[in-house]
């Protein structure tokens, strides 16, 4: 079976374009696959210096994914920063990758360009966490010998940089020591769109959290921007905010008989946002559910990230020995 590994940048609650972006698909290739994924909070400190959000970020963004369905005793579910041997990999990696090729990283390059058009020194707010970024997340990938990597698109660059000091460090010891891994994208070749119609994106504030109480998801949906058609008037399903939504919630039938109300007019946009608020309701409460009890018990969260952990150290403690020995310092 193949292994599929991912991590999990804890920041605030998802919304449903994570859930339908990077959650259900990655829940999903869990069933085909081994998979080791894990909550990625030294990715998070290049960022946030906050012990307190932190810690509740980290908590949040693991209770969603149990919510969600994953299930711990099949995926192993475990905290980067409960796997030291992670930073021992890491300083081994950094030996093999080359500072050109963390130049050209995009992350890095964006705060470049940033920093240029504000007239500020290049390497302003640049540390080096995140100037050597794609060289932890290489060591996260490497150390568990994953064959896929689930990411978005922004992160298949990452993963390549992965394979690039993986393959340098097989070559120079003339050994396969590494798997090399390939990235795989979650995301939609459909976007998701917001509540304004744009990408669903924390940063437009257009999103719908997917653990949002009935009453809130109710109010957000009826905020959809729609345009300015009458009731009577035949609605275009292809070009409407409410549909695009619809369609990732309902089945099959229902996705066909809205798309025949909608062409044959007699339908009004908030008749349409009812429908979708009960399709998406249907699917979320359970979630909304299993979530608000697990954050009322955190011991079952950290509980279940602490055994995955240990978990993990295992496996990486085997790999780091197996390095240490290719490497000369057994
Ligand atoms: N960089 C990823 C993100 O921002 C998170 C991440 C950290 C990751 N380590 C990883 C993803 C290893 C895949 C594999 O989303």
């Amino acid at each position: 079976m193949k292994i599929a590994l991912t991590g999990i940048k804890p920041t605030g609650i998802p919304h449903i374009g994570n859930y339908l972006g990077a959650i259900k698909p990655a829940l999903k290739l869990a069933e085909t696959c081994e998979a080791r994924y894990f909550i990625a909070d030294y990715h998070a400190l290049n960022a946030c210096k906050d012990p307190d959000q932190i810690r509740s970020m980290t908590l949040e963004i693991a209770a969603a994914w149990l919510a969600c369905g994953l299930d711990p005793q099949k995926v192993l579910f475990y905290r980067q920063s409960l796997v030291p041997q992670t930073h021992e990999l890491l300083t081994m990696l950094l030996a093999f990758t080359p500072k050109g090729l963390m130049n050209r990283a995009h992350a890095y390059k964006a705060m470049l360009q940033a920093n240029s058009q504000a007239n500020r020194d290049p390497d302003d707010g640049v540390n080096m966490g995140l100037f050597t970024y794609p060289v932890l997340m290489a060591a996260d990938i490497l150390l568990f010998d994953t064959d896929l990597v689930p990411v978005g698109n922004d992160q298949f660059q990452h993963v390549e940089m992965a394979v690039d000091i993986a393959q340098s460090f097989n070559h120079i010891y003339a050994k396969e020591c590494f798997r090399l891994p390939q990235p795989i994208a979650t995301e939609h070749s459909r976007t998701l769109p917001g509540l304004d119609g744009r990408k669903m994106s924390k940063s437009y504030g257009n999103t719908v959290p997917i653990f949002a109480p009935e009453k809130q998801l109710r109010k957000l949906l009826m905020r959809i921007i729609t345009n300015s058609q009458g009731v009577e008037e035949p609605k275009d399903p292809e070009t409407c905010t409410i549909f695009s939504l619809y369609r990732n919630f309902a089945t099959d039938e229902q996705v066909e008989t809205l798309r025949q109300r909608y062409l044959a007019g007699g339908m009004g946009w908030g008749h349409a946002k009812q429908e979708l608020f009960e399709v998406m309701n249907t699917v979320l409460s359970p979630l909304r559910e299993r979530y608000e009890e697990l954050m009322a018990n955190p011991k079952t969260i950290t509980d279940a990230l602490e055994e995955g952990s240990a978990k993990a150290r295992e496996l990486a403690q085997k790999k780091i020995a197996f390095l240490r020995e290719i490497i000369g310092m057994d």
